[in-house]
């Protein structure tokens, strides 16, 4: 078996997952790459939630009974747990959402109605990147078209990263706001945030960090990001869909208004106008998503006990193997940077003509899942003028067995079609 340094046990981790035992058509076995679309869930997420429900479900923040007032504790304790592995001033500043793109249209929306100094309008300019997900563009298209802002983007270099030669003129006295990924989920790429961070602050810009394909794989500190919001989802992060978390800065949270409202988000209400609560709740509407917050909580349990630094470490072992094994793959190109520095663990690539649908149904009849077509970030593949990809995705318990196995099949895709 091939030996990596830096890897982690995962012989002892794949046993935490039970679904990757699993064997699918006629007995192969599951190799499991699709962990940027979704991760899988350790025993211990799966026992967490599983013990919600059978002990503690009732709702949140408003029973006097038993079961509320422990179900609200291990709510504001999910929330605790996030606070801390973000390295969050205050636990007040994150809110729970139902995944990124609610956290991320929560921030468009929260400046599309405030106030001066952070509303955006006619006068003033959004900037986004031509790498975004669809959930870091279309809520910013949404909230131009509705204000009359304008709204640009950083375009890409052919080598798959942003190219900032021009990033005085993308970010200027206008920019209201700078929205942009941490780490591509289609590219991999890993992007410089300090510089943008520091061009915005010139300029007197709000920051928003999408840090859905990094708060998984990395240490994540929205201290030293520098950000003003930071937005991410646990489910890729071993938690559960629907939950996922907007980290905002303590003021603008206070000086920004609510974007849904209903109960729990509110001090009092007459008929004629109502009062909010304080953040985070004033930007929790409804009943939250209780048990995926406790779920959430557990996961960040399991990945801290193992480490976000070894994560990352293993994760940039594997991802290095791949780039060299893939790269022995005739045809193959690699869409983004064709090499593991300043990059995530997603990697997207096209083999020859064949249509990647075509190439994912044959690795999937091998048993391996992967992930193919525009991966939500069409202008990417507009970009680099291909259809879709066929992406490759790693995670904590992928093994270099794993990367073995798509390479094998990607010869037999190249056999299949000739
Ligand atoms: N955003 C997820 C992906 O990249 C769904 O696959």
């Amino acid at each position: 078996m091939t030996q990596l340094p830096g890897l982690l046990d995962t012989e002892a981790i794949r046993k935490d997952f039970p679904i990757l035992d699993r064997q699918v058509h006629d007995g192969r076995k599951l190799v499991y790459l699709d962990n940027a679309a979704t991760s899988q869930k350790p025993r211990q997420v799966l026992d967490a939630l599983g013990e919600y429900y059978e002990r503690y479900n009732a709702n949140v923040h408003r029973g006097v009974h038993v079961l509320a007032e422990e179900a609200t504790a291990l709510y504001e304790g999910a929330r605790d747990k996030v606070a801390e592995f973000v390295n969050a001033p205050s636990r007040d500043e994150v809110i729970f959402t139902k995944n990124a793109s609610e956290s991320l249209n929560l921030v468009a929306n929260m400046l599309g109605w405030a106030d001066e100094p952070y509303r955006v309008d006619h006068e003033t300019e959004i900037v986004i990147t031509e790498m975004e997900h669809h959930s870091n563009i279309v809520p910013w298209q949404l909230l131009a078209q509705r204000t009359g802002a304008k709204l640009k983007w950083f375009g890409l270099t052919d080598d798959g990263r942003l190219d900032l030669s021009n990033i005085d003129e993308v970010i200027t006295e206008k920019t209201k706001i700078v929205s942009f990924v941490l780490v591509s989920n289609i590219l991999g790429t890993v992007n410089p945030v300090e510089a943008i961070v520091r061009r915005a602050q010139e300029v007197g810009a709000l920051v928003c960090v999408d840090a859905s394909q990094a708060a998984p794989h990395m240490p994540l500190d929205v201290q030293a990001l520098q950000a003003d919001f930071v937005a991410f989802t646990g489910h890729k992060m071993c938690g559960p869909t629907g939950i996922g978390v907007l980290w905002g800065r303590q003021e603008l949270l206070e000086d920004l208004p609510p974007f849904l409202g209903g109960g729990e988000m509110i001090e009092t209400v007459s008929m004629s106008s109502s009062t909010y609560a304080p953040a985070p709740h004033k930007f929790e509407a409804g009943t939250p998503p209780i048990a995926q917050a406790v779920g959430l909580g557990a996961a960040i349990d399991y990945l801290s006990g193992i480490g976000m630094d070894k994560i990352l470490a293993h994760e940039h072992a594997i991802t290095e193997y791949a780039v060299k094994r893939l790269l022995e793959v005739p045809d193959l190109r690699i869409i983004g940077p064709a090499t593991a520095e300043d990059r995530g663990a997603a990697i997207s690539f096209t083999l020859g003509d064949i249509h990647p649908h075509d190439v994912g149904q044959v690795l999937d009849e091998q048993g391996i899942a992967v992930r193919v077509g525009h991966h939500c970030a069409r202008p990417v593949c507009l970009r680099y003028g291909i259809p879709a990809t066929t992406r490759a995705s790693f995670y904590l318990y992928s093994t270099p067995a794993d990367i073995d196995a798509l390479v094998d099949g990607l010869e037999h895709v190249r056999n299949f079609f000739g």
